[in-house]
């Protein structure tokens, strides 16, 4: 049986109490654990008890489990919970919140929802017409509905977990019965989500069933974890910079090879990256924490730490283990913490109250190293076994510091063709091509956003599909960062794309960007849509996508208010025909 780390809701604490304790047990490191149940053996020697199972349900009891997804976290979870209530005997339906409706709340019997947050503090984008709907007056009374959430995020964000807390908050102001304590889980969530779930499902079970609860999460395929812990070593066999040098930024073209790898993907899907930090800010680390560069540590903080983001948790546990009273002391004061973390790294932490710890102590404050995910830029049906991939590199200043994004420097910068890199795929059901190779797309798009694109075009090349493709790109100067130009050029003249707007920003005086070329051609976009088009949305997510759904709206409005054309565009996303992959 494994072991729950995380309180059940019929532990002896006050509801916030156990909150508080699982969000602690919930993301503390094995080595906090170790401690923590050392200090309490000490302190009540004898007392603890093991925990006991319960036992599984006599009759099948009804659960509906759902999730709000938009990389496939939440959905990967919500389908292994599945399994494991199957296997205790609930009565379990998965329910995708892009699909749900208000409707199947008061019949789903108990609800176990496990809800991701994306942009900054928002729904995934496809649970959104659901969260507007849910959290309006229109949500019906959930008397006598149990419920219990499980919230996926990165604690590196304001908003962390912020839809999950909503969800949860929203349940019981409707009037449902909280079964389990809300747990909000970071990127290392896997373990914790385990027990979380195994021990939400021993309290949701009936209490007059039998036999003890198997728990064993291992057995449950799952190809997302198995890849994500044993990645590909893709080799780079191609590497160019598509941007020219008088570009204000870098975009670079990578080519790998996934031959022996069994990888197959979809247009659509995305490849994440496992990464590796930059080594010069492994080595300036070990010296600010006045260490020696054993290998051990250099290997650590290369490969397993995520060394380039700064959390409040962070800030209190540094506090902690140093016994720093003035670090104590900001970190306690919620706006002064949050000015400190604004822009900083766990290096100015260092820098700014240097101590001497341990490499244990050290590593046990940081969260693993995150892969990253790169729309896929090709189509297997015409780059065979190879994954094409654009990448922006990520470079700015902040807090006086030169600062370099993790993995798109990586491959920008320290690899290069006849290079490794340790990938896997992150499908992507929900940015797919329609299944009818007659329907129309636009395809709307800023910066590395035009990567799946290439994806489609290519695929739709190489299918002969006969529906119309509009491509909407957005960029900063025709001459210099039009990605593949020659490319989509040829698509144009060959009339594998029908249609070509750019968007160049700076070109001109006034700003132009893809939502003004949205405005302008509102009538052939209605056109197309009124003979069945999908429209897709890739790229920059806070500007760009905040702006294009602005706009929809109120072309969808077509005079009316603003409500209608958000309820029109709600429909187009629920029927899936708005398709959105923005970061
Ligand atoms: C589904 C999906 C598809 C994606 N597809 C692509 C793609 O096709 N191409 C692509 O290039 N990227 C893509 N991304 C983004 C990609 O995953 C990475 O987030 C991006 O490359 C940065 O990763 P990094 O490791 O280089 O940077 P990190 O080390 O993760 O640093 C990024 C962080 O740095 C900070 N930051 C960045 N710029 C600034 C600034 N100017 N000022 C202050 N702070 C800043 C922000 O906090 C940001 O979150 C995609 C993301 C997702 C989720
Ligand atoms: C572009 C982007 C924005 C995000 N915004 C937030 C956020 O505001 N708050 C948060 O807690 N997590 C945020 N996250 C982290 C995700 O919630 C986290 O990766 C989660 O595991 C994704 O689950 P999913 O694959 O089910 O969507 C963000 C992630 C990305 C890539």
């Amino acid at each position: 049986m494994s072991k729950l780390t995380t309180l059940p809701a019929s532990a002896p604490f006050a509801p916030e109490q156990i909150l508080a304790l699982n969000n602690v047990f919930g993301s503390a490191s094995t080595v906090q654990r170790a401690w923590l149940s050392g200090f309490l053996a000490g302190l009540d020697a004898g007392e603890a008890k093991p925990a006991t199972a319960a036992a599984p349900p006599a009759e099948k009891a009804k659960l509906t489990i759902l999730y709000a997804t938009e990389s496939g976290n939440a959905e990967a979870l919500a389908a292994k919970a599945k399994q494991e209530a199957a296997k205790r005997g609930f009565a379990t339906k998965l329910l995708d919140m892009g699909d749900a409706t208000l409707d199947q709340l008061k019949t789903a019997g108990s609800i176990l929802a496990i809800v991701s947050t994306w942009g900054d503090g928002e729904p995934p984008q496809r649970a959104a017409p659901f969260m507007r709907a849910f959290m309006s007056d229109a949500a019906p009374r959930l008397e006598g509905v149990k419920f219990a959430v499980l919230a996926l995020g990165d604690s590196s964000y304001a908003q962390f977990c912020e839809t999950g807390k909503q969800v949860d908050a929203r349940f019981a102001a409707l009037g449902a019965i909280r079964a389990a304590y809300r747990i909000d889980l970071d990127l290392d969530y896997e373990a914790q989500a385990k027990s979380w779930i195994a021990s939400t499902l021993e309290t949701l079970a009936p209490k007059d069933a039998g036999s003890v609860i198997h728990v064993d999460f291992h057995k449950i395929p799952t190809t997302e974890a198995a890849s994500k812990t044993a990645p590909f070593a893709a080799e780079i066999l191609a590497h160019h910079k598509l941007t020219s040098e008088r570009a204000d930024s870098e975009t670079y073209h990578v080519e790998l090879a996934l031959a022996g790898s069994g990888i197959t993907y979809e247009p659509g899907d995305a490849l994440a990256v496992v990464p590796q930090n930059d080594p010069a800010l492994v080595s300036e680390i070990i010296a600010k924490l006045g260490l020696a560069p054993e290998p051990d540590l250099t290997e650590a903080l290369t490969s397993r730490y995520d060394i380039t983001t700064l959390t409040a948790k962070q800030m209190k546990d540094y506090a902690l283990i140093t016994k720093d009273d003035a670090l104590s002391a900001l970190a306690e004061d919620a706006a002064k913490r949050n000015e400190f973390l604004n822009g900083r790294q766990i290096i100015d932490l260092l820098e700014a109250f240097p101590h001497r710890i341990d490499p244990e102590a050290f590593t046990a404050l940081l969260r693993p190293l995150a892969p990253r995910s790169y729309s896929i830029a090709s189509s297997q049906k015409s780059v065979g076994e190879e994954a094409h991939l654009t990448v922006a590199r990520v470079a700015y200043e902040s807090a006086g510091r030169a600062r370099k994004g993790v993995a798109s420097t990586l491959m920008s910068d320290r690899r290069k063709a006849g290079g490794l890199l340790d990938v896997f795929v992150k499908p992507n059901q929900h940015f797919r091509l329609p299944k009818d190779p007659a329907a129309p797309i636009v395809m709307i798009g800023a910066g590395t956003g035009v990567a799946p694109y290439r994806g489609f075009l290519q695929e739709r090349e190489a299918t002969g599909a006969t529906g119309k493709n509009w491509l909407i790109f957005g960029h900063r100067h025709f001459l210099y960062d039009f990605l593949y130009q020659l490319e989509i050029q040829a698509w144009l003249q060959s009339g594998v794309l029908s249609r070509l707007d750019l968007a160049t920003s700076r070109d001109q005086p006034e700003k132009r960007y893809v939502q003004h070329v949205l405005w302008e051609q509102r009538d052939a976009l209605r056109n197309q849509l009124a003979k069945g088009a999908v429209l897709y949305l890739c790229g920059d997510a806070k500007a760009m996508a905040r702006d294009v759904d602005a706009t929809l709206v109120r072309i969808f409005a077509d005079g009316k208010d603003e409500a209608a054309g958000q309820s029109a565009l709600d429909a187009l996303i629920t029927a899936g025909r708005y398709k959105k992959d923005v970061y």
